[in-house]
């Protein structure tokens, strides 16, 4: 069952309602984890809005999201500061990449609830890239609107994920490139490269292979990951945040017995080189079977660059999963720490990407069936009293 259909709210003492859920009919304990939907019982639409805007992409499903009641239909969005991946995202790029993605998918879900959402970004003056101050990325004013349309991605927001299994190899047709080129408007911030030459994809399969290699050879950073890998369903429901084999498409016995075999957070994190070898092999083989690449590049980099940019790549992957296609984000060779930054500049050459430009996403794109949904915390949990 993998139809986030079924959302039960519950009250919290504090006055600030939680959201949880359950899977109705659903058998297995373990599969009831995380956020599966909004409520069509409770009648507080930031709640109803926040409870979709979670199910976004996000780094590595840290949720990175602090967010303050400003009034009967308004709140602010803050960066969680203890919600950053600081030694592979050094300079929290992706992390506002996520605030974006964040508020794209609010804004969608308050205009199918009927609502305009309106995005007041930095009301308190943006910080610059070098530094994480605690002042909103973005005020949200939800506004009632009787006529507003409904943005078609909206019947998407339940089914978008991050596919990372292996694909089959069929790349996207041209009617398909050009539908999604059309999707990310003209008046972008970034542009949208994307590309099924056969030499591209040799060399890409190359640079992301060589990337996940360099990731997984210092002990901090794979430290980091370690911390977000979530080694079995009883982590899951734990901690409702991060990944597991499970987005990788592994699922049944085969689950049961790397979970158990070959995988422990102990053995893990004791000596992480049998996971960072398992990483690079499946990097590999993911690359490999993927007809098709892409990448979002921008001119700028400011933080409200990175929160536009999270916003468009949303809309994206949202409009990929309406044509029943999937993808996958690969950011090792876009990020910022020393040791990846000669093979980025050899990335960048090779793809004529100009020294001043920004690769902000670079993605796989192709045809696999869905994946388990990564797990999501409780709306109350990004609520700040
Ligand atoms: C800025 C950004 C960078 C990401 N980089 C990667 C990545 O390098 N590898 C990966 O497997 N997923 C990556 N993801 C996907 C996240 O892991 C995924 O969005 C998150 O786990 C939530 O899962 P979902 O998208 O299926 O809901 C990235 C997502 C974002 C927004």
């Amino acid at each position: 069952m993998n139809r986030r259909n079924f959302i039960k709210i519950t009250g919290l003492p504090i006055g600030v309602m939680a959201l949880s859920s359950h899977r109705r009919g659903c058998s297995n304990p373990t599969e009831d984890y995380g956020w599966n939907g909004p409520s069509l019982e409770q009648d507080d639409i930031r709640l109803s809005v926040l409870a979709y805007a979670m199910l976004c992409p996000n780094p590595h499903n840290k949720q990175p999201w602090v967010i303050e009641l400003t009034g009967p239909s308004s709140f602010d969005l803050y960066v969680d500061a203890n919600r950053l991946l600081p030694e592979t995202d050094p300079y929290y790029r992706q992390i506002h990449i996520g605030q974006g993605t964040f508020l794209e998918t609010l804004v969608i879900a308050a205009s199918g609830l009927g609502y305009d959402a309106q995005i007041h970004y930095y009301p308190k003056g943006m910080y610059s890239n070098s530094e994480l101050l605690d002042k909103p990325v973005a005020s949200v004013s939800l506004l009632k609107n009787e006529n507003i349309e409904t943005d078609p991605l909206f019947a998407q927001l339940l089914k978008r994920q991050s596919n990372k299994r292996e694909y089959d190899g069929v790349g996207m047709t041209n009617l398909q490139i050009d539908l999604l080129k059309k999707t990310h408007s003209q008046d972008s911030k970034s542009e949208l490269i994307i590309t099924d030459e056969k030499e591209h994809r040799k060399s890409l399969v190359s640079y992301l292979t060589q990337a996940m290699q360099i990731e997984v050879g210092n002990i901090d950073r794979d430290r980091e990951t370690i911390r977000m890998f979530r080694f079995n369903d009883d982590e899951v429901a734990k901690y409702r945040d991060g990944f597991g084999v499970a987005q990788s498409g592994v699922s049944g016995i085969k689950k049961i017995m790397i979970e158990n075999i070959f995988l422990s957070r102990e053995g893990t994190e004791a000596d992480p080189r049998y996971f960072g070898e398992q990483a690079v092999d499946m990097t590999k083989k993911a690359a490999e079977s993927s007809g098709t690449f892409g990448w979002l590049k921008s001119e700028g980099n400011t933080r409200l660059d990175q929160v536009l940019v999270g916003r468009e790549y949303c809309r994206i992957n949202l409009q990929i999963t309406a044509i029943g296609l999937v993808m996958h984000p690969m950011s090792q060779i876009l990020q910022e720490y020393e040791d990846m930054l000669p093979l980025q500049t050899q990335f960048k050459g090779t793809f004529d990407v100009k020294d001043s430009e920004t690769v902000q996403m670079l993605f796989r794109l192709g045809h696999a069936k869905p994946t388990t949904h990564s797990p999501r915390r409780l709306v109350s949990q990004l609520i700040r009293l």
